[in-house]
């Protein structure tokens, strides 16, 4: 049996490299920048495999340039950058890695949560920029983070990951999702149950865990940003679209909420030039950006792919209806 032709838009690392060349002809993508669409589509025409990063998007066009084309596996968890439905009617398998970045991610959030809080990039700069004079008692004082009350929105796996690391902070949790969680679990996370409105009147920080969806594009609009406190901040470690960009600078600018941490973009690597204020940290979608967790991503979605081209389900397949063994 000739071995599967795979095309992979990034050189991964070496444990995934190797997996993937144990039983698929690999081609990988060693470029610093992203490929361009059309040698993306070139390259995929003899493809029946693709394991590819969030930047690119797999949706008809992709599909009709690649007819061999039987699996996607994406390195990430979010996959708002597959159109599934097509996919599915193609039956074509899309896989995500799921469960491998949730600590990492959370603890991303955290990092802009207490980076904005307490002021660290700017006292960065100040002091880099050889501004500082000595103590003083007056400068860059920011906003307790211990004992306020966190809101989280989406509470599921890197949601409650967020939850579990507010202990040591004495916070209150509060959560909103689409489902309300079993009473153990709000015991485990010491968690309770708000309804968003509820939750955004109530908190210090919003932390946002949702996917993106038709439910969650723009979730954020200006009622709700509205409905935040003044002194409070918004933390976007989910996807840029899930919050209405241009709303949100308007917030800021007129004072609704106090500031904000933002790891994900409506338009990456665009950023709206309203962001770009002192009380906003921003990162270029780090949130599994350890060396530790990308390697791991790496190697889920080799194993993915492994799997499908040995015959076997793939762990984790987002539409097993796409699936036919043999
Ligand atoms: C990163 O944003 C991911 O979805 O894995």
């Amino acid at each position: 049996m000739p071995k599967a032709k795979v095309f992979i838009t990034h050189p991964l690392y070496p444990g995934a490299r190797n997996l993937l060349q144990s039983c698929c002809e690999c081609e990988f993508w060693s470029k610093q920048e992203r490929p361009q669409r059309e040698e993306f589509l070139g390259r995929l025409k003899d493809k029946n495999g693709l394991v590819c990063l969030l930047t690119e998007r797999v949706g008809d066009d992709v599909l009709r340039a690649a007819p061999k084309l039987r699996i996607v596996a994406n390195v990430a968890v979010g996959y708002d950058n597959v159109d599934l439905p097509a996919c599915t009617k193609r039956a074509v398998v899309v896989t995500n890695t799921p469960g491998v970045l949730d600590e990492t991610t959370a603890d991303f959030a955290w990092a802009l949560l207490l980076a904005v809080a307490r002021r660290v990039v700017e006292a960065d700069q100040y002091v880099r920029a050889g501004n500082w004079q000595g103590f003083d008692f007056d400068q860059f004082c920011g906003t307790d983070v211990w004992g306020k009350t966190l809101g989280i929105v989406g509470f599921g796996r890197i949601g409650r990951a967020v939850a579990r690391r507010s202990a040591g902070f004495g916070m209150k949790v509060i959560y909103n999702s689409k489902t309300r969680a079993s009473d153990e679990i709000e015991k485990e996370f010491r968690a309770e149950y708000r309804d968003l409105n509820a939750l955004l009147a109530e908190s210090d920080f919003v932390t946002l865990h949702v996917p993106l969806n038709g439910n969650t594009r723009q979730m954020f609009d200006a009622p709700k940003l509205f409905r935040m406190k003044p002194t409070a901040y918004l933390i976007n470690t989910s996807r840029g679209p899930v919050v209405d960009e241009a709303a949100l600078v308007h917030a800021l600018e007129s004072k609704k909420i106090a500031g904000a941490g933002l790891d994900v973009f409506e338009q990456e690597p665009f950023v709206h030039p309203g962001l770009k204020r002192p009380n906003v940290v921003l990162a270029p979608h780090l949130g599994s950006a350890s060396n530790e967790t990308r390697a791991k991503m790496a190697t889920t979605a080799a194993q993915n792919a492994v799997a499908f081209f040995q015959g076997q389900r793939p762990p984790n397949m987002l539409n097993p209806e796409a699936f036919k063994n043999g």
